[in-house]
């Protein structure tokens, strides 16, 4: 939701500013801009659309040599996607500029008050509000007058800010979304994610809540922003580089993630697992057999995609460690009434480890006791900061908003969390894990082995299909998530209407729908639901709905009841989740190319959801 980047150093900003903008692109594009001070006054670019926009308006300032600026790619929630909203915003003078991600809450009440003292608005966002607050206690000092403004704000932000009169400094602030600081030799950057900073340096720092950074060309001092006292930096070595976070060929970042998922995977479990002994280190989650032994449930907790991996992760941890496990979508859990106390552990499952309601979530069910163990992606993310532990997942940046590699090593996780747990109740016999680990090491082969095919299939089906309108997936057991999966996938970037549905359910309700303008992507594995799947593709075939099967090679039976079919290998039951949702991921990558749509930047989403 809206990225960030803000530099001072000694290179040429404008460059830098681009390429950190791009690398930033996924939070947001439907508008983007810059600023940076030159011959006494602000410059400030902005255009709607995406950043080759801003760059084509940037044309004619190429030569520019200022070393210090902000830049801001848009995610509307203020005012619709114009010139005038995009960020950086300014103060009455133009000499003050702001760039923020978040929402202020109080932005109406604010606004009233400033107009009444004079100031004009030219933009209808609530971000303005804040470059007039920063101008109203402005004097002679930028740090002094952004803290005194920020006191009066309500809601979330992370802030860039920068002021004509004290050229060499940036000031950066943060209050629930996410905000890095990069640290190289002569030179600062902040970000509102790690991708934008990899090409200059690992080193960063997370800014927490209520805390400030004044940066400057050769150094940093970090505050907090009620009364300015200075903080300790806490500086990090991030692991990832420059190249996780460009396309390395692939002509989109999905495609290149859907491919990375067997390094995914693999990273996910190497060094967790000794499968000889069957067993399981997880050291990261900091709790003993005592006090797994004392956990009475579960609770998944997650948004998107992220989601569907915890409803696969509630039919492993059930399974083998017997715990009872709940599935929350955090926007639902955060208001509603909890029973949860101390014998609950609540494991929030984010890629970003940012999203506004997983993090909510997290929060509340702290404050009721329970025991945090996240799974997340981005080191140093909130979430993460905000658990007891924390199990990453090792999927690299992800940059596609279709979140692909991040969801099959969230699934890795899960497997290896569940089997942990059956492990430390002695629920599960060494034999028993090993065997399971066996097979999870098995999967980034098989997947790696048949993408190619896989491929070729989803462009065949793509070439048929691209132009229907609705679309239904079915799946039972361990596949009715990988259903839902599918489904979300083809509607996030192709805009077809596509629902996930639990085959058994069915006849309750979307059969009525099928006709022969409905094709039904059925997820049809050799598991001890096999039979009832086929009889659910009967019902669709004697409805005249086109199937569109995901099955075992070798199948011919299914073959026969299908008009299409896209065979994977045998593996274990279990495992069939990481391999079922490979061919769905692309046949949505290739349908929507098919239909010319932006696959890696679909219309009105955001990779990262930082506000409710
Ligand atoms: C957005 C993204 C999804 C993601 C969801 C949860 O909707 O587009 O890909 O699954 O947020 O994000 P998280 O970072 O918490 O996994």
């Amino acid at each position: 939701m809206c990225g960030i980047v803000g530099y001072i150093g000694y290179r040429r900003v404008l460059p830098v500013l681009l390429d950190g903008l791009k690398r930033l692109e996924y939070r947001g594009y439907d508008s983007a801009g810059v600023a940076w001070p030159e011959k006494q006054k602000i410059m400030r670019i902005r255009a709607k659309g995406k950043l080759n926009m801003l760059e084509e308006a940037l044309e004619d300032f190429r030569g520019t040599k200022t070393t210090i600026g902000l830049g801001h790619t848009r995610w509307a929630t203020h005012g619709e996607p114009t010139e005038g909203n995009a960020h950086p915003h300014a103060d009455c003078t133009g000499e003050l500029v702001v760039v923020h991600n978040g929402i202020i809450e109080n932005y109406y009440s604010l606004r009233e008050e400033l107009k009444k003292e004079g100031h004009v608005f030219s933009s209808e966002t609530d971000t303005e509000v804040i470059a007039h607050l920063i101008e109203k206690y402005l004097e002679d000092d930028l740090e002094i007058a952004v803290s005194k403004a920020l006191e009066r704000v309500e809601g979330a932000y992370a802030l860039g800010v920068l002021w004509l009169k004290q050229p060499d400094i940036l000031i950066a602030a943060r209050k629930q979304s996410p905000l890095v600081i990069g640290l190289a030799e002569r030179e600062c950057f902040m970000a509102s994610d790690i991708p934008a900073l990899l090409p200059y340096t690992n080193k960063v720092i997370f800014l927490e809540d209520g805390q400030m950074a004044a940066l400057k060309g050769d150094s940093l001092e970090l505050k907090s922003i009620s009364d300015r006292k200075p903080l300790n930096k806490s500086i990090q070595e991030i692991k990832w580089d420059a190249s996780m976070a460009e396309k390395a060929g692939f002509k989109h970042f999905m495609l290149k993630e859907i491919y990375e998922q067997p390094d995914a995977i693999l990273n996910t479990y190497r060094g967790r697992i000794i499968p000889e002994k069957g067993q399981i280190k997880f050291d990261e989650i900091n709790l003993d057999k005592d006090a797994i032994g004392r956990i009475k449930r579960i609770v998944l907790l997650a948004c998107g995609t992220s989601w569907h991996a915890g409803l696969v992760g509630k039919y492993w941890i059930e399974k083998w460690a017997k715990i009872p496990v709940e599935v929350e979508l955090a926007s639902e859990f955060r208001y509603k009434e909890l029973l949860i106390d101390n014998d609950y552990l609540t494991v929030p499952i984010s890629q970003s480890g940012e999203t506004a309601d997983t993090l909510a979530g997290l929060r509340i069910a702290k404050e009721l006791g329970s025991y945090i163990i996240s799974i997340c992606n981005v080191l140093g993310s909130t979430i993460t900061r905000e658990s007891d532990g924390t199990v990453y997942t090792h999927a690299g940046p992800e940059i596609g908003v279709a979140s692909t590699k991040a969801f099959t090593s969230q699934l890795t996780a899960l497997y290896l969390l569940a089997l942990y747990l059956a492990q430390e109740l002695g629920k599960l016999s060494s034999r028993e894990i090993g065997e399971k680990l066996e097979g999870l090491m098995t999967v980034p082969s098989i997947i790696k082995e048949r993408l190619p095919a896989w491929h070729e299939s989803a462009k065949v089906l793509a070439d048929k299909y691209y132009s229907y309108s609705d679309f239904l997936y079915l799946g039972r057991n361990l596949q009715f998530p990988i259903a839902l999966e599918g489904a979300l996938k083809l509607k996030e970037i192709s805009y077809i209407h596509a629902e996930g549905y639990a085959a058994g359910e069915m006849k309750h309700g979307p059969i009525a729908l099928i006709d022969r303008n409905m094709p039904v992507v059925a997820l049809c594995p050799q598991d001890h639901v096999y039979e009832k799947m086929v009889s659910n593709i009967e019902e669709v075939r004697s409805r005249r709905g086109i199937v569109i099967s995901v099955g075992v090679e070798g199948d011919e039976g299914l073959e026969r009841i299908s008009n299409e079919i896209i065979t994977v290998s045998k593996v274990a039951d279990d495992i069939n989740p990481f391999i079922f949702t490979i061919p769905l991921q692309l046949i949505a990558y290739e349908i929507a190319l098919a239909r010319g749509c932006d696959v890696d930047q679909p219309r009105n989403l955001a990779k990262s959801v930082t506000v409710e």
